[in-house]
């Protein structure tokens, strides 16, 4: 997939802007808060709907105006096509792909395909599990409608079951109204859990290699953590879980079980990262992952997604950058930094200053 140009309007500090991107790398340069981030996380918008800061749409419109709009054009293995995004102030925002109307952000999703990747994505091993999940569900829903579909519909059913364990009802009268939602939930969440687990299958063994490659000593295993037994199917063991821990949920008032609260374990040599790797280790970790990504997302859609770097050059050495680089000229790869390391590869180089690409 191939962006060839993108426009914004009101858009972050810029006005009015089109730029142009050329296959393989483009670095976008200039020196800090001139818009280089704004700019990559315009195309992020475009690709899941929302921004990858979590910001409100009301918060990406430049001060002083009223609405904004970004809209770019890009080339995939089904033809041209193109996103247009309308914010406005007082509104919902109104999408269109190929100049129609779309009624619900569903419909965007894995049209534009990205991966993004910006130092603030060390929450990947850092943080907390909701994070991974995130990832976990951006990422498959990107090539699989069908999963995020039914994502959709277990936190409908999961936001139903939690407020059955929270109402006032006797006790009896509670379990008699969980019969209905219960089996509900473990299919969908047996759907969810496959899925995950094939996904991360996928994504181990392509992030092992490539981490080698980086790092050249250390050794990456990638495991989905969730509530399994030996011997039972997930629905069965699903099953029996939530049978077992019934009484404590009502105790609670929550559903303590199921894929909203699994996890993603990335092990280094052995150790669990989030607790022993070191920064530069958390950072390439992450940086993997998204470079598997790369590769996993293609193996489903037959072609590359675009590959999306916020201000990582920085943040390694020259041989990693080097090696890192390497990998990017197969991609088209968008890179802001603020200045363009030394190189013997070509590239295409976009200059951003104040809100403007000069
Ligand atoms: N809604 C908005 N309207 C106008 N300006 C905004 C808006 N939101 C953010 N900005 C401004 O955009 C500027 C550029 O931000 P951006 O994060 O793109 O900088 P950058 O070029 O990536 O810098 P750095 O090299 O420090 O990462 C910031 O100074 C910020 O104050
Ligand atoms: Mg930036």
């Amino acid at each position: 997939m191939k962006i060839s140009s993108l426009e914004l309007n009101n858009f972050r500090n810029y006005t009015n802007t089109k730029t142009k991107f050329e296959d393989g790398v483009n670095f976008i340069v200039g020196a800090n808060a001139q818009g280089k981030t704004n700019l990559l996380e315009s195309i992020y918008i475009m690709s899941v709907g929302k921004s990858p800061k979590n910001s409100k749409d009301k918060q990406i419109i430049k001060f002083g105006a009223d609405k904004a709009k970004v809209s770019c054009d890009f080339k995939t293995i089904a033809g041209n096509k193109n996103i247009q995004i309308y914010f406005d102030k007082s509104d919902k925002k109104a999408i269109k792909i190929n100049n129609l109307n779309i009624l619900k952000l569903t419909e965007l999703v894995g049209i534009l395909s990205v991966v993004y990747f910006s130092p603030d994505e060390l929450k990947l091993i850092k943080e907390v599990p909701e994070d991974r999940r995130s990832f976990l569900d951006v990422s498959i829903s990107q090539f699989d409608k069908p999963y995020l579909y039914n994502l959709l519909k277990y936190n409908r059913i999961l936001k139903m079951r939690n407020q059955i364990l929270k109402n006032f009802d006797s006790v009896e009268s509670k379990k008699e109204q969980l019969k209905l939602f219960t089996p509900q939930l473990i299919d969908t969440a047996e759907k969810i859990i496959e899925k995950r687990l094939i996904f991360i299958e996928n994504l181990k063994n392509i992030a092992k290699d490539i981490h080698k490659t980086i790092t050249l000593t250390e050794n990456l295993e990638i495991s989905y953590s969730y509530n399994k037994k030996e011997n039972l199917s997930i629905k069965q063991d699903l099953e029996k879980e939530f049978e077992k821990i019934i009484d404590k949920e009502l105790e609670l008032g929550y559903t303590c079980i199921g894929p909203h609260r699994d996890d993603i374990i990335f092990k280094v040599n052995d150790l669990d990262c989030k607790h022993y790797a070191s920064q530069g280790q958390q950072r390439t970790v992450a940086l993997v992952v998204k470079l598997s990504l790369m590769e996993v997302i293609k193996n489903e859609i037959g072609e590359y997604p675009i590959l999306l770097l916020d201000d990582v050059l920085s943040e390694l050495d020259e041989n990693r950058q080097s090696r890192l680089l390497d990998l990017c000229v197969k991609y088209q790869t968008l890179i802001s930094c603020t200045a363009i390391p030394t190189l013997d590869k070509p590239y295409n180089q976009i200059k951003v200053e104040n809100g403007k690409v000069i």
